[in-house]
């Protein structure tokens, strides 16, 4: 038996019947230690590459207002504090968090798909707001896009990463002897065991990039910067099977963006 963790979007419905907000809790509050213990391994790509990128295109946080929505533990918050961020706030499902957090952060167990009911963010406003490999849980990518928009303070930007969608390609056009163009169009939601614990399957709805493209563009969303992180030369030498791993699945896209003017 393992369980699954299943997402659905608009147009189409999830594959399993385990997709409600309250399962997706479940299974993630089961998962949760096992990402934080696999994100910190010395050769985790997200340390590696993931969050060096992510810290780089958030720039300087000193006195800035900080929402991160599906923050895992709140590790990577705990770090933007550290570095001068002020009202931090991480929204997690799964109600993992660390056990202490420095002052200045709050870390509130809640839904990203019912943004106006999470207790603790009604008519507050934030400089920066992530969805760091969390935007996959959005069941209605745009309308949880607009919410975040309307939270955004005055030169405010969103910084949004996603596993690039090649990846989820590559893996079914090996699984199914097919051609990784037919795979990459495939409208199919897609269920995969993760590699941090193998009891557990993801549940994904695919996207191409101009899917992801579009929705920032209907949610009143402008991309001011996208980005391919790769392992830098020292780590490609230090730890050669993860560049053997970006080579096939590239890795994952970050984009800043930011709200485009009201007509
Ligand atoms: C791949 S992890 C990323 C965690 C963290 N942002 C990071 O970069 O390490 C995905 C996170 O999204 C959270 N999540 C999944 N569905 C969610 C939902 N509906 N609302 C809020 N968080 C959710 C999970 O609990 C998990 O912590």
């Amino acid at each position: 038996m393992f369980c699954v963790v299943a997402v659905a979007d608009d147009s189409r419905e999830a594959t399993s019947s385990l997709n409600s907000p309250g399962d997706a809790s479940q299974a993630w509050a089961d998962l949760a230690p096992d990402y934080e213990r696999a994100r910190s391994r010395e050769d985790s790509l997200d340390r590696l590459v993931e969050w060096p990128a992510q810290r780089d295109l958030l720039g300087d946080v000193t006195g800035r207002s900080v929402l991160d929505l599906g923050c895992g533990n709140g590790g990577k918050l705990a770090d933007l504090v550290r570095e001068g961020a002020t009202a931090a706030v991480g929204v997690d499902v799964s109600g993992n968090f660390l056990g202490a957090p420095p002052p200045g952060l709050e870390l509130i167990q809640g839904d990203l798909n019912e943004l106006d009911s999470v207790a603790g963010l009604a008519g507050r406003t934030f400089d920066r707001i992530l969805f760091l490999q969390s935007f996959g849980y959005a069941k209605h990518p745009v309308r949880t896009l607009q919410a975040a928009r309307t939270m955004l303070a005055d030169d405010g930007f969103i910084l949004l990463t996603r596993t690039h969608p090649i990846r989820y390609a590559v893996e079914r056009a090996e699984q199914n002897g097919t051609a990784l163009g037919e795979e990459y169009y495939s409208k199919d939601s897609y269920t995969y065991r993760t590699g941090w614990n193998e009891q557990i399957a993801l549940t994904k709805r695919t996207y191409t990039i101009s899917d992801l493209v579009n929705e920032f563009s209907a949610a009143g969303l402008w991309i001011e910067t996208a980005i391919e992180p790769q392992l830098s030369e020292d780590a490609r030498r230090r730890y050669p099977h993860k560049q053997e791993w970006m080579n096939k699945y590239l890795g994952i896209l970050i984009f800043k963006l930011r709200p485009l003017p009201a007509d």
